[in-house]
């Protein structure tokens, strides 16, 4: 039987179980996907007996996804330009392989949602500048955007984004993430903002063309007060659930062989245990 897991600390609100175990589920394989709370102090030995544990790879959650990476002997590109790591596998010589499927997750969803977001490759405002955010702008980058604006509390946090991708990434205020939606194509939040129990984003899309597509990357509440307000003015909507739902394909794939689908009967089976459905 072929065992995988997430680690976090804490790990008891990771969804990851609960989507491969429905995959494992509908596929009918012989395999299981658990829980392991590991603590900062005892990843690098976790991760160097994975094998010994009886795992073939697992997901990573915080706080560990950039030690995950320098722990790993070989890393996807996706996850050395991200500087963190979200799925990792052993390789047939036993090798730990370091893989981040964040971006996938993302731009997969949106296309998936959204299939003309970036038909008028049209500027994209994205709201954030921690490891959500610089996973989106890889994705966005490589799937053709042309140009890409941060806004971020911290406007250091956004500048030092901005440079490490070019000059098509530029940084603006946060106080000026209301007027710089003029012109752009697509909004991301790639905040924690709007997260039940956070701060609400306090943002006017009064500038926004009436037919860019916001999407949000968070989940609970799956339609956050961004979404609501976007659709209520008839801006096409992207909720995180996809994003969360998509970024575990290729984990499941590497572990256990099969590509899963996602499919809207994991979606409702996610949504429910979210207290939404
Ligand atoms: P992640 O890796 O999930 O992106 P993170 O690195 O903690 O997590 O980033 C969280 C993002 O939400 C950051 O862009 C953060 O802004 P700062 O860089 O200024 O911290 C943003 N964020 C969190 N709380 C916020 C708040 N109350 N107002 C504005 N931005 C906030």
């Amino acid at each position: 039987m072929k065992r995988a897991c997430v680690i976090g600390w804490p790990v008891e609100h990771s969804r990851s179980p609960l989507i491969h175990r429905y995959w494992l589920k509908q596929y009918g394989i012989d395999g299981a996907y658990e829980k392991e709370a590991v603590s900062p102090k005892e990843l690098a030995q976790f991760l160097g007996s994975l094998k010994q544990r009886g795992y073939v790879g697992c997901n990573v959650t915080l706080p560990h996804k950039e030690a995950a990476l320098q722990a790993a002997e070989v890393a996807e590109e996706a996850a050395r330009v991200i500087g963190a790591a979200n799925t990792l596998w052993l390789d047939d010589s036993g090798r730990l392989n370091a893989g981040n499927t964040d971006a996938y997750g993302f731009i997969t969803n949106l296309d998936a949602a959204a299939p003309s977001w970036n038909e008028e490759v049209r500027p994209v405002m994205v709201l954030g500048a921690g490891g959500a955010a610089r996973a989106i702008v890889h994705g966005l980058l490589a799937e053709g955007a042309g140009r890409i604006v941060l806004a971020n509390r911290t406007r250091g946090r956004a500048d030092a984004l901005a440079g490490a991708f070019g000059p098509s990434v530029t940084a603006v205020d946060w106080q000026k993430r209301g007027s710089a939606l003029a012109g752009c194509g697509l909004l991301v939040n790639a905040t924690s903002l709007g997260m039940t129990g956070k701060d609400a984003l306090d943002l006017d899309l009064a500038e926004l063309p009436p037919d860019a597509v916001v999407a949000d990357i968070v989940y609970s509440p799956l339609e956050t007060e961004l979404l609501a307000a976007a659709r209520a003015r008839g801006n096409r909507t992207v909720d995180g659930l996809g994003m969360l739902l998509y970024q575990a394909v290729p984990g499941f794939e590497r572990w256990f062989g099969v590509r899963p689908e996602v499919s809207p009967g994991l979606r409702d089976h996610i949504a429910a245990s979210l207290g939404e459905g």
